[in-house]
């Protein structure tokens, strides 16, 4: 039976308690890890989210009917334990904090039992995740998610604590929002008292920061939840939490020093990685260029090389043919993997396809200085020589070789490149490589939409002197856009905004908004800027990506509580779920028959 509280106090976590409080008597509370009889004397390892106690119960100390309670605990019990600490009887556990000493029970009180759970809650759980997400809330007991989220507790509050020292006001902005332009597709609300109208929930809080900058707030951050609607990885979820600021009459480089100086802090303070200050910066181009991303995980080479101009006078079809196409040829060394066996030459083949190219060109050098190719028989020996030559290929060496639109090149190269430095083991998990990727197209031509579309968001300023080609070229000019990049992620990203409401316009006109159109959208952000609006410029980070590297995790869940699954649902809550017919009505709304 469940005991109450009653007079009780608790006086330590469990790890709280040390050596130096051996002899007095404490009161610690958690649940029950595990209980070992010994005849004589019983032991429980006592849990809380501090760690683990070993507590002993002998009757003489405990009496009778508290020897006969602890002769009653399973796992997963609640208990009360008042007892005097002391050395322990036994041997010392060194893999615990508490490993040299224990509770002797005085007194013990169950607070609650408990039925077995359907897994063991322990660390690095090998349960299948659909049972520990339907359990979530066992799941959240084991200890290596315990400490993500105190961790991930600790982060919020340095980034408070610093952007606080820093001017920062924290602001909330709306939930029920207007859709924003930020690119994935809306969870819309619908409206009661408006039928037939909706609410989308924010995908950022973008154009209300902007508003506070309008309005004089100088220097705004929130850790905001998003939503977005769109398909989810092991580094996304529907709805996410950022770290969103934005700041008044500043440029490109007040914006990154601040942010440079908060990544030091919050790394430093958070985990114990020094971050050595300025940041590397690359422009977009030289990104694409030498790691086919814009998110380049510098921790190693094997960098892209534009063997265009060696190879547009060979014998070789697809590379001749992609350049005629307006495409490129370009080429990694997979340094010392010359001797890879056909088939794992074939394997890294269907990989490249599956990033959207028609094949992959290999040619391996061997001891010998020989070559065995997948494209020799239609080059000269001299034409192969200048590509290996080209590569800094030496022996032993496996150069592979894509042909397309650069897109397409930069895409499978880059993808395969990381892919390579998996399987070779050259990604250090202790080594923090950040980034600055800065200078992004300001535009990006969709095939499917059949127009420009903004890359970061259409309130991004244009790079000055690229602003008079927008109508001849739109696609060259760049952006005042940045994105921070840590070990091959984006952590975060932002840019300077328009402030001048003829850029503003001329923007939404490339981007085919009619007037009324830009009006019906984003009239009253337009409106204000006609009001004094000082320049301004921002950022946000992903929290749960930041978290999610600095605790080494592979998925986004291991760093949100409650978090979704691949189609967006909840396994716990069994969200999104059917509401009554009731609400319904209230709505005015119907469900059309849905197919199977
Ligand atoms: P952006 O869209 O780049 O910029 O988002 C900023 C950062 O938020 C994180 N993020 C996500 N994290 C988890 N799940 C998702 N689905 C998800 N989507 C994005 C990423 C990303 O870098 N308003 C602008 C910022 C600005 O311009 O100031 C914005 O939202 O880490
Ligand atoms: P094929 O002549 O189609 O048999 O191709 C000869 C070699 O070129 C094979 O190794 C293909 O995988 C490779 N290949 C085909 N298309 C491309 C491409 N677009 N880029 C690089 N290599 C390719």
């Amino acid at each position: 039976m469940a005991e109450s509280m009653k007079g009780l106090h608790r006086s330590h976590r469990c790890t709280e308690v040390s050596n130096a409080n051996i002899g007095e008597t404490v009161t610690v509370m958690g649940w029950v890890q595990k209980r070992r009889n010994l005849g004589a004397l019983i032991f429980i390892d006592l849990r809380d989210r501090s760690g683990i106690l070993q507590i002993v119960f002998d009757e003489d100390t405990v009496g009778a009917e508290g020897f006969a309670k602890a002769g009653t605990l399973r796992s997963e019990f609640v208990v009360a334990v008042t007892g005097k600490v002391q050395k322990r009887s036994a041997a010392v556990n060194e893999n615990l904090k508490t490993g040299d000493i224990e509770i002797i029970a005085e007194d013990i009180r169950i607070l609650s039992e408990a039925d077995t759970p359907p897994f063991p809650i322990e660390e690095n759980s090998q349960t299948k995740d659909e049972l520990r997400l339907k359990y979530r809330y066992l799941d959240l007991r084991r200890p290596d998610i315990q400490r993500n989220l105190m961790l991930r507790s600790k982060v919020i509050y340095l980034m408070r604590e610093f952007m606080m020292k820093e001017g920062f006001l924290e602001i909330e902005t709306p939930i029920l929002c207007k859709s924003t332009p930020e690119g994935a597709r809306d969870y819309l609300v619908p409206s009661r008292v408006h039928p037939g109208n909706f609410y989308a929930l924010p995908q950022s809080p973008q154009i209300f920061k902007q508003l506070l900058m309008c309005s004089g707030y100088d220097r705004y951050f929130q850790i905001a939840k998003c939503f977005r609607d769109e398909d989810l990885r092991a580094d996304r979820q529907p709805e996410f939490t950022q770290a969103d600021m934005e700041l008044s009459f500043v440029d490109i480089d007040d914006v990154l020093d601040v942010n440079e100086r908060l990544l030091q802090y919050v790394f430093k303070e958070a985990i114990g990685v020094d971050i050595k200050l300025p940041l590397q910066r690359m422009p977009w181009q030289e990104a694409m260029d030498r790691f086919g991303s814009d998110k380049p995980d510098t921790r190693f080479g094997m960098e892209l090389k534009d063997v265009s101009e060696i190879v547009k006078g060979c014998g070789f079809g697809v590379f001749t043919g992609a350049l005629e196409n307006g495409g490129s040829v370009r080429g990694i060394n997979a340094k010392g993997q010359g001797a890879m066996p056909r088939k794992k030459i074939d394997k890294l083949v269907e990989f490249a396809k599956g990033y959207g190219a028609k094949g992959l060109a290999y040619l391996c050098i061997n001891e010998d200085g020989t070559y065995k190719s997948s494209f020799s028989k239609f080059m000269t020996e001299d034409e192969l020589d200048a590509l290996v030559k080209a590569m800094e290929g030496e022996a032993g060496d496996l150069l592979l070789f894509a042909a397309d639109k650069n897109k397409i090149v930069w895409n499978v190269l880059g993808a395969l490149r990381l892919e390579l430095a998996k399987e070779l083991d050259l990604l250090d998990p202790n080594q923090y490589n950040f980034l600055w990727v800065t200078e992004f197209p300001l535009l990006e031509w969709s095939d499917e939409e059949e127009r420009y579309m903004a890359m970061h968001h259409p309130f991004t300023m244009p790079i000055e002197e690229d602003w008079e080609n927008v109508d001849t070229d739109p696609g060259s000019v760049r952006a005042k856009a940045y994105d921070i990049v840590l070990n091959g992620t984006e952590l975060g990203g932002g840019s300077v905004r328009i402030h001048q409401d003829d850029v503003q316009e001329k923007m939404f006109e490339v981007l085919g908004f009619t007037k009324e159109s830009a009006h019906e959208q984003f009239g009253f952000l337009i409106d204000a800027f006609k009001y004094g609006v000082p320049p301004h410029a921002g950022l946000a980070y992903g929290v749960d990506r930041m978290v999610m590297h600095m605790v080494h995790a592979d998925s986004i869940r291991d760093v949100i509580a409650f978090p979704k699954v691949k189609d967006a649902s909840c396994l716990m809550t069994a969200a999104p779920g059917a509401v009554d017919k009731k609400q319904l009505e209230e709505l005015q709304l119907e469900i059309a028959e849905v197919e199977e």
